[in-house]
């Protein structure tokens, strides 16, 4: 064959692969609302940066008539590329190719790219959009998810993964994105679920509809399992792309710079007002962040999702941070089980990928009762505390307002290793508020008094000789837990002064195999 010839030939090769399952159900899969898997590689990547891997690798079964239908590139598109310039690999199942169903081959591709990553120190995305385990490949089809899973496990807390559900996602498939950092669903078209509807009714006789099992919103508020919800696949790409920019590419880098010009000693004067006097009164810790941060951005994540924690990316003087702050506009901002857990692993991602930790906190405590209790507060709130305790990266706290028994120690407190500790001056630190102290405290007194109005007065008199005496930022001071008192509307020039003099921080845990974070 001539070379012209061969070049043609490969030429058709190559359109034969970009087709995937053919134009019928490229045409089915967009009128689903749903792009295919190479165009949402295009979407993602710098123009023109994907190199493509493994076009020409196909199944290699034989049995149900497999041996007849045959698929460049067998159902998953992988390769390399970059994205704002950095170098990026990704996986993107095809659903026109027998449902995105992955085979023994398909998830060899993807162990080579996640190799490849690891290797090069890349971070990994990948798009799911699939029936499963290829029905016709029997074991070979689970071996090759486990292949998978092990070197998900293998390299977390080494390169970021990122996890896109554009479509079904189901079975034991749904383990790989739950082994990633992040998993980003689109509305209405993605679910997730580890039995579906079906056998949901068979085995409890319980009616529910995809959508309710598994879909995105229920993930986003019940489960917590997806960390964003987005409106459609294109706001799904974009938000990989921002989150990516807060990232550094592995574990032994830091995140990138980036010039910013929002002046670093930019004063804000609502803040000296947002904490109303009253300390039963909400407000919203969001707009702290958002004040204080380069250009007010905030990259929420888990936003629908135990929001009485709120946990996220932000910028300081163009440097990335983890923000963790406590939430008084919902449920006063109280630690509950499902609010460390979001927490706790969020502080452990920051901690993994070198991004400093800046938290915010105003935390009335644990949440009482028999539901906490019974759920496991006690491991789950350990887990944060763990979290905060084990962290060597960078800690930067503010106490807004409360921060009260144990909360006060779990919410990186200097004794937690906490490098600066501030306290803006209505901060409150004590063993619990005043009117518990008090109930405590006073209990034979109240006791003796009969009328109610005399235990009203005596009730008062002592709730204000206790917060004299233990609600206000200066005791914790005077012993040095408090690094300083500071004016709230300086808060951001304060936080970036203390995240520069950290920036050569070092700080090691004692060797060993890994610690035993209570699970
Ligand atoms: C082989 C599959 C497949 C699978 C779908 N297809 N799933 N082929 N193995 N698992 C094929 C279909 O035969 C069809 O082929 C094409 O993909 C599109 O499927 P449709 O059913 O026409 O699409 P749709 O109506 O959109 O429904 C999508 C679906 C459904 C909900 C995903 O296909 C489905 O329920 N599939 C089976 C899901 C499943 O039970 N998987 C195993 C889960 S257990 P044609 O030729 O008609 O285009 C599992 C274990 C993993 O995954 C364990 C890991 C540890």
């Amino acid at each position: 064959m001539a070379i012209e010839d061969k070049i043609k030939h490969l030429m058709k090769m190559r359109e034969q692969a970009r087709l995937g399952g053919g134009e019928k159900r490229i045409e089915a899969q967009h009128q689903k609302g749903k792009y295919t898997a190479r165009e949402r590689i295009e979407m993602l990547l710098d123009e023109g940066s994907f190199e493509e891997f493994d076009m020409f690798v196909s199944h290699r079964a034989h049995d149900f008539g497999l041996e007849k239908q045959q698929y460049l590139s067998d159902g998953v598109v992988t390769g390399y590329g970059t994205i704002d310039g950095r170098l990026i690999y990704v996986f993107s199942q095809d659903f026109t190719v027998f449902g995105g169903s992955l085979s023994e081959m398909f998830a060899e591709k993807i162990c080579k790219v996640m190799e490849k990553a690891m290797k090069m120190g890349a971070p990994v995305i990948g798009i799911n959009d699939s029936g499963g385990a290829r029905i016709q490949e029997g074991v070979k089809s689970l071996a090759g998810y486990a292949d998978i899973f092990q070197r998900n496990i293998m390299a977390s807390g080494v390169i970021p993964q990122i996890s896109a559900i554009f479509g079904p996602c189901a079975g034991g498939a749904v383990y790989s994105p739950a082994l990633t950092d992040f998993t980003i669903m689109s509305k209405d078209t993605s679910y997730m679920f580890v039995t579906g509807p079906k056998v949901v009714k068979t085995v409890t006789g319980e009616v529910v509809s995809t959508e309710d099992l598994g879909g995105a919103q229920v993930h986003a508020s019940k489960s917590g399992v997806t960390h964003f919800v987005a409106e459609d696949e294109k706001e799904g790409i974009l938000l990989i792309r921002k989150l990516l920019s807060y990232l550094p590419q592995n574990n032994m880098e830091d995140p990138p710079l980036t010039v910013c010009d929002d002046p670093i000693d930019r004063l804000d004067d609502y803040l000296n007002t947002i904490v109303p006097e009253n300390p039963n009164k909400p407000y919203d810790v969001k707009d702290v962040i958002h004040s204080i941060v380069d250009f007010n951005e905030f990259l929420e994540v888990q936003r629908s999702y135990a929001p009485n924690i709120v946990i996220g990316f932000a910028k300081f003087n163009g440097q990335s941070v983890g923000i963790v702050a406590n939430q008084p506009n919902y449920l006063a901002g109280v630690l509950d089980i499902n609010a460390s857990r979001k927490a706790a692993r969020f502080v452990r991602f920051c901690d993994a990928f070198n991004i400093p930790i800046v938290t915010l906190v105003d935390v009335p405590g644990f949440l009482p009762g028999t539901a906490q209790e019974y759920g496991g507060i006690i491991i789950h709130g350990a887990k944060l505390l763990f979290a905060f305790g084990e962290a060597t990266v960078p800690k930067v706290t503010i106490i807004l307002r409360k921060a009260y028994g144990g909360a006060y120690d779990v919410m990186s407190s200097k004794h937690l290793r906490g490098d600066i500790n501030y306290a803006w001056p209505m901060a409150e630190i004590a063993v619990m508020g005043s009117k518990g102290a008090v109930e405590v405290l006073h209990a034979k007194e109240l006791n003796g008094i009969e009328s109610d109005e005399a235990k009203a007065e005596f009730m008062k008199e002592k709730e204000e000789e206790y917060k004299d005496k233990f609600a206000n930022p200066y005791i914790a001071a005077k012993y040095g837990y408090i690094d300083d008192v500071i004016e709230p509307r300086n808060t951001r020039f304060r936080v970036i002064r203390a995240l520069q003099m950290l920036s050569t921080k070092k700080d090691v845990n004692p060797p060993k195999k890994h610690s035993n974070i209570p699970l």
